[in-house]
């Protein structure tokens, strides 16, 4: 009987450091992009009046911290650094998807990358955001060219 109950207490104890180890990997996931957000692709191909709108919107809503070329280059005084959106390879690294949840949920906690989405003060619908991110894949682009 206590060899039975002993065993049943260890097991109790591999469950309990289990569930400790994996504590900081289901932490560190609540921070990353969800995967269904990771597997989205753009359903918008600009037009080259919406490329134009697009291009004001980044002016108006981003260049202040990403710079009037989407590189990085700002006089913001920022924590947490925006990466250069121009360089093809770090925007080859990201999915569509990825892109247009940081657009709509805004940045990790501690940097300035506001939120767009629905939910946001800014309140851009799907629509707008997934423009945003195709004018970004052009402004990638068009660097590279
Ligand atoms: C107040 C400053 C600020 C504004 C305004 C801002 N951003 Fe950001 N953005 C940041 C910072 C800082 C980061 C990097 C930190 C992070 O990823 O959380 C960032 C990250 C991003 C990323 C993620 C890049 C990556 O690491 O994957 C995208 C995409 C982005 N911004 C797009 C935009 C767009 C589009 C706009 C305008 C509609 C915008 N941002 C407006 C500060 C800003």
């Amino acid at each position: 009987m206590t060899l039975v109950a002993e065993s049943k207490k260890t097991n109790l104890q591999y469950l309990f450091m289990l569930t400790l180890l994996c504590l900081p990997a289901l932490l560190f996931a609540e921070n990353d992009v969800p995967t269904e957000y990771m597997k989205l692709k753009n359903p918008l191909v600009l037009s080259e009046s919406r490329t134009k709108y697009f291009a004001k919107q980044f002016l108006t809503k981003c260049a202040r911290c990403h710079g009037e070329l989407g590189n990085g280059g700002t006089e913001e005084d920022l924590e947490v650094r925006p990466a250069d959106l121009t360089d093809t390879n770090f925007m080859k690294s990201r999915t569509d998807g990825e892109l247009f949840y940081q657009i709509e949920k805004g940045g990790e906690e501690r940097s300035a990358m506001p939120a767009f989405g629905e939910d946001s003060d800014h309140g851009w619908s799907d629509q707008k955001i997934w423009g945003m991110v195709a004018y970004l894949r052009q402004l990638a682009l068009s660097k590279s060219n």
